[in-house]
């Protein structure tokens, strides 16, 4: 199951694999259903875009649109924010879609929420592209660290915790992105 030994750096489990696999496919389910509701006869002719944030929302997305059977594209696009460790910095575009948005459903894919500062930043630039829709799907949602109000249609899991995650897609430095399961990094290391 991928659990047993804890990777080096981190303090414990979070969320393990089997707990990820189930709460994705009901997200998947709920999502489903949504647009199936939205789209009606159309479905095939209207087919959802999923916009996932490089890198991290990756491994979710992934098994995200996996777990659902409705018609969809997706489609990458990377945020950079330059700043130092303490300070939120200028949120920049690093790469762009290349699935045009104008009138299409559209799904954003995120891994984890924070400040709400690169989700707000998203909205509004996909939502200048005249979008019929758009949804936003996070699986994890960092509570207490909010600064920007941001309205996230789909949440895997509420955190109330302040602890710096990794695993499923979540990074520190580059690593641990493909542990199966999400741990929190000892303290002290970040
Ligand atoms: P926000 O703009 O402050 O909401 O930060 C969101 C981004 O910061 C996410 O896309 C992640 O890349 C990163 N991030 C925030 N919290 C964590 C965490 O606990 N682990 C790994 N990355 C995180
Ligand atoms: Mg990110």
């Amino acid at each position: 199951m991928g659990n047993g030994r804890l990777a080096k750096g981190l303090s414990r489990v979070v969320f393990t694999t089997e707990a990820l696999q189930r709460r994705v496919r009901e997200l998947a389910a709920e999502i489903e259903h949504d647009y199936r509701e939205l789209l009606g006869e159309e479905v095939w002719e209207r087919p959802v875009v999923a916009v996932g944030l490089l890198r991290g929302a990756v491994i979710f997305l992934a098994d995200l649109v996996r777990a659902m059977e409705i018609p969809l594209e997706y489609d990458f696009i990377s945020i950079s924010s330059y700043g130092d460790q303490t300070a939120p910095g200028e949120l920049k575009l690093i790469k762009d879609l290349e699935v045009p948005l104008e009138g299409r459903d559209v799904l954003i894919v995120e891994d984890i929420t924070d400040t709400g500062r690169t989700l707000a930043y998203i909205r509004e630039l996909l939502l200048q592209r005249g979008p019929r829709s758009l949804r936003i799907c996070c699986l994890i949602d960092k509570v207490p660290r909010r600064e920007v109000e941001v309205e996230l249609d789909y949440v895997g899991f509420r955190l109330e915790e302040d602890e710096f995650l990794v695993g499923y897609g979540l990074d520190y430095a580059g690593l641990y992105r493909n542990l199966p399961y999400v741990a929190a990094l000892k303290p002290g290391l970040k």
